[in-house]
């Protein structure tokens, strides 16, 4: 299963619940490489100053912060996988990186900005705590600048992931669903209660190509949809996948290439300053 072979996560995977699942980083940066390349923008959008201290929550292999560094900033790149920080420190051995849990991280004194990348989806235990933990780590003012998988993110695919399930006799309980895809109003309410104004918002399907991946949407399942395939009959994996596949052809792959159903909530928000 790629996502449990030695090497990393999947952009920060493991960031938010603490435990150690592995992933096949070389796997990732060769067919999921859009991960960061989509999100170059995103650092426009962070806008950061030369001087400023800034975490990068969910670093993945680091690229994203090592954009952030390039820009003159003072990056510490955090990850809640080992080998994915064994990783982006091996890529980029002049920057800070730092093995932490989303919920529990702590940097010396305050960060300017909290970014974060495709990577608050995977902190599906806790997102208050999370959130409450990048507003300690910011300074009263400070910014926390994120884009995540959203409602309805990957839908079709999951949905096709139940129905294949469920022709083999399994229910959709026995799947441990793996993200946190919050509707809009529900994490803005998350973000004020957590004592932030979101001063930017957007909610967007952003369809994304796997043309990297050789076997196109099995790759996206054996990459990412292993808590469904877990949830397989023995032996039957193989037919979930094919099924899965049969069932979104239409939709995903009219005329050959597979484009994956991804929307995206975007935001930036500013810690309130006390008093
Ligand atoms: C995402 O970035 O939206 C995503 C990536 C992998 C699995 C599920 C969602």
């Amino acid at each position: 299963m790629s996502r449990q072979s030695a090497e990393g996560n999947a952009a920060g995977a493991g960031t938010g619940s603490g435990a150690d699942t592995t992933w096949d980083a070389g796997l990732y940066d060769r067919s999921f490489g859009f991960v960061s390349a989509f999100a170059t923008d995103m650092v426009d959008l962070l806008a950061p100053e030369p001087g400023e201290r800034i975490v990068d929550l969910g670093c993945g292999t680091g690229k994203l912060t090592a954009a952030i560094a390039a820009r003159g900033a003072e990056v510490i790149g955090i990850d809640g996988d080992a080998a994915m920080v064994q990783r982006a420190r091996a890529l980029h051995p002049h920057l800070t990186f730092q093995h932490a849990d989303g919920r529990d991280f702590a940097i010396e004194g305050h960060a300017d900005a909290v970014f974060s990348n495709a990577a608050l989806h995977w902190m599906k235990e806790d997102p208050p705590g999370v959130i409450a933990c990048v507003a300690r780590a910011l300074r009263p003012g400070g910014r926390f600048v994120a884009e995540m998988g959203a409602y309805r993110n990957v839908r079709i695919i999951t949905d096709a992931l139940y129905q294949a399930l469920a022709e083999e006799g399994v229910p959709a309980e026995a799947v441990d669903f793996p993200w946190y895809f919050p509707r809009t109003s529900h994490y803005v309410g998350l973000l004020e209660d957590g004592g932030f104004d979101v001063t930017q918002l957007r909610y967007f399907a952003r369809p994304t190509p796997l043309d990297d991946c050789p076997n196109g949407l099995a790759d996206w399942i054996d990459m990412f949809g292993g808590n469904f395939t877990d949830a397989a009959p023995p032996g039957r994996v193989p037919t979930v996948i094919e099924r899965t596949i049969e069932l979104t052809r239409d939709r995903l792959c009219p005329d050959g290439r597979w484009v994956t159903d991804y929307t995206r909530l975007r935001f930036v928000a500013v810690k309130v300053s006390e008093g």
